[in-house]
This record gives structure tokens, C-alpha cells and sequence, in this order.
């Protein structure tokens, strides 16, 4: 090879995109394998927030790598940063908006199904755009303005959703923190199928009742918070397996991979969809690459034993709530949205 054609060879091996299989939803539309995370966390304010379009230009560095599936939702207070970035793309020539994927979720206090056209199109317009791909109701629990509990059922939620996707603002809809029954009333009593539900998943909480339910009804299962207690959650270490867990390293170094790699993986070969959310530019392009290899199901089988039904999405302000999705624990915490 010359000067020019190492040159030309090392331009595009460092762009080179990860490639990214598709997963056929019920109603015969892709999904990509692993979807960005957006939700920003919290800081001493309250929920954080993206500082002077950070979030924009990480969106702009997923994109160059690979990345083609946007998880946010109106409660993140992203979806306008991510939609500039898409928009930004697609002017560029990088990519057509059917090359983009873009997954949002309905707030709680806007279940009456009236509302749901309306909040969707305020998403939209954040977004600058006239549709997305996906449309989730993020909890199954309905609230009031003021955060009291509206006893308003999902299922007419549902309706809202389902005149969403038929007036061509969602191709799809789907539900996310619901359980094992409530999944299969909206299967049953539903006039559109979900194509997704997205639940809380990492070696702490491999929840095989509910993925195995799902995936044998054509539902496919995204997986949030997929690092668990490998990395700090509210500014705290939890107990649990850390970034130099001795099983982990001992896979990933088996594959010349890394641990956060190896817990993604998992997902993958579990058929779930990865939700990792990072806002550093080297994670971005370790993250998406894991589509090289393979773990064994003993492998498989092994990280499983990690799970202790642990969960960090755990909203016990809204248990007294008829739809709450969870167990029910002994002491639960104050409600961080009502104001006294
Ligand atoms: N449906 C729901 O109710 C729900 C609930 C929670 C989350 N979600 C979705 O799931 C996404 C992900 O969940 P999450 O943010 O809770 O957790 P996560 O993706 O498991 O963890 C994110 C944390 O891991 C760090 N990180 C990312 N890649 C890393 C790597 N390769 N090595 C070491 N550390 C790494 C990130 O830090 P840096 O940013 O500094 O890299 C960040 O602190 C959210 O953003 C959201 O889109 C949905």
C-alpha cells in the first residue's frame, strides 16, 4: 500500500461506523440493537440539565459512530437538544430521517387520553420534527397536575396512544415500566399490539419472567440502566458488581473487550435492546462496539447469578397508587415532585 492508500485506509478505519443489527418490530418496522440513553441524572438542582448544547454535540459524535436509536422523553428535557442534532445531520447529507430512530415517552400527569395527541405534539415541536419512530407511556401510573394520584386507567391512556400512532405522529407505540400484568392486558384488551416495552435491566435485575413473557409475545424488550451497580448511581457506589469484577474481567479480558462491553453484550444475547447513556465521546464508541462477539449461555448464565431483583428506578412515593407497577416495600420514600 503507498503513502496515500494508508492514509486513505487509516481515514476510514477511524471512522469506520460500528455496524448495528435491526430487530423486526411486530408491525414489521426495524428497530437498531442499541439505543443512547439522554436522561441526564440529577445534580444539586434537581434533575440536570444540558449545558450550552452538550447534549447536541454528543448527539452529533453518536451519530458519526454509529449510533441511529434516541432514547429521551418529555420529563428528561432533551428531546429538543437530540432533535437539533438529528436535524443538523440530515441538512449535512449524513443521514435521512428514516435512518434515525427516535424513542420518546408520555409524562404521567397527561394519561387522560384527550391529552396524549396534545403532548406528543409538544414533543414534536421540541424536536423539530413531524413524527417519531417510537411513542412509550412511561409509567402505567396516571397523576394529576399537582402530582396527586388520578385514578385515570392506562388503557384509556392507551386509546390516546393508539389515535397517535393512526394520525402518523408515532409509526409505533409501546409501554415501559410495566409489569408482567399489565403488558398483557394492554396485549389483550388493546385494539394496536405494543411492539416494545422498556424495562429496568442490568446483572442485578436480569427480570427473566417479564423478558421471556414479552419476547414470546412479539414484544421486544429494552433494557435501561443497563450498567447497574457498575457504575455510581446518585453520586453513591452500590453494592453489587463493580468495573473490576473478577468474573466480568475474566470475560471481557477473554474477548479483549471491557467489562461495561461485556454487561452489554449480555443484553444483546438476551435479545434486549441496550440503553447505555454516556456523555464522553470515548464511551460512545466503546459502548456501540459490541456487535463483534458472542458470549457462550454459560457465560450467559453466569452473570445472571448477579441478579438480587435490585432496582434504582424505584419510585415507592407513588406505591399507594392502584397502577403502581412493583412490589410494595415498608418504608417509602417522600415524593420529590409534590411541593409542600
Ligand atoms: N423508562 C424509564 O423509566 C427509564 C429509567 C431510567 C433510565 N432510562 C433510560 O436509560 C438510559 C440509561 O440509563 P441510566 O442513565 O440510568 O444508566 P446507565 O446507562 O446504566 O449508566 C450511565 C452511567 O454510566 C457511565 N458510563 C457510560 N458508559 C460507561 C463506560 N463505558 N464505562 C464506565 N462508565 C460508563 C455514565 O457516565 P458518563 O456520562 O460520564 O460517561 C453514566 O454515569 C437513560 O439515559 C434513559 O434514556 C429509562
Amino acid at each position: 500500500m503507498d503513502v496515500i492508500g494508508a492514509f486513505v485506509f487509516f481515514i476510514l478505519m477511524s471512522t469506520a461506523l460500528a455496524s448495528v443489527p435491526k430487530y423486526k418490530l411486530n408491525n414489521g418496522r426495524d428497530i437498531p440493537a442499541i439505543a443512547l440513553g439522554t436522561f441526564l441524572g440529577f445534580d444539586e438542582r434537581g434533575m440536570a440539565k444540558s449545558q450550552n448544547k452538550q447534549l447536541r454535540d454528543v448527539i452529533l459524535g453518536a451519530i458519526d459512530v454509529g449510533y441511529r436509536h434516541f432514547d429521551t422523553a418529555s420529563v428528561y428535557e432533551t428531546e429538543g437538544e437530540i432533535g437539533e442534532a438529528v436535524r443538523m445531520k440530515i441538512e449535512e447529507g449524513v443521514v435521512r430521517r428514516e435512518d434515525v430512530f427516535i424513542t420518546t415517552k408520555l409524562w404521567n400527569t397527561q394519561h387522560k387520553r384527550e391529552q396524549v395527541v396534545k403532548a406528543l405534539n409538544e414533543s414534536l415541536q421540541k424536536m423539530g420534527l413531524n413524527y417519531v419512530d417510537l411513542y412509550l407511556m412511561h409509567w402505567p401510573i396516571g397523576l394529576n397536575e399537582d402530582y396527586s394520584h388520578s385514578e385515570v386507567d392506562y388503557m384509556e391512556t392507551w386509546r390516546g396512544l393508539e389515535n397517535a400512532q393512526r394520525l402518523g405522529l408515532a409509526k409505533s407505540i409501546g409501554v415501559s415500566n410495566f409489569n408482567k400484568e399489565q403488558l398483557q392486558r394492554v396485549i389483550e384488551k388493546g385494539n394496536i399490539k405494543p411492539v416494545v416495552i422498556e424495562i429496568e435491566i442490568h446483572p442485578q435485575i436480569i427480570q427473566k419472567e417479564l423478558v421471556d413473557y414479552a419476547q414470546a409475545q412479539g414484544v421486544v424488550v429494552m433494557g435501561f440502566s443497563p450498567f447497574g451497580s457498575l457504575v455510581m448511581r446518585y453520586g453513591m457506589h452500590f453494592p453489587g458488581p463493580k468495573l473490576d469484577n473478577p468474573l466480568l474481567l475474566e470475560i471481557a479480558n477473554k474477548y479483549g473487550k471491557t467489562t461495561p462491553q461485556v454487561v452489554l453484550r449480555w443484553l444483546v444475547d438476551r435479545n434486549v435492546i441496550p440503553i447505555p447513556k454516556t456523555l464522553k465521546y470515548k464511551r460512545l464508541k466503546e459502548n456501540i462496539n459490541i456487535f463483534d462477539f458472542e458470549l457462550t449461555s454459560e457465560e450467559i448464565e453466569k452473570i445472571n447469578e448477579f441478579d438480587t431483583k435490585t432496582r434504582y428506578t424505584l419510585p415507592s412515593f407513588w406505591q399507594t397508587h392502584p397502577y403502581y407497577p412493583f412490589d410494595r416495600i415498608d418504608n417509602p420514600i417522600a415524593d420529590p415532585f409534590v411541593k409542600n
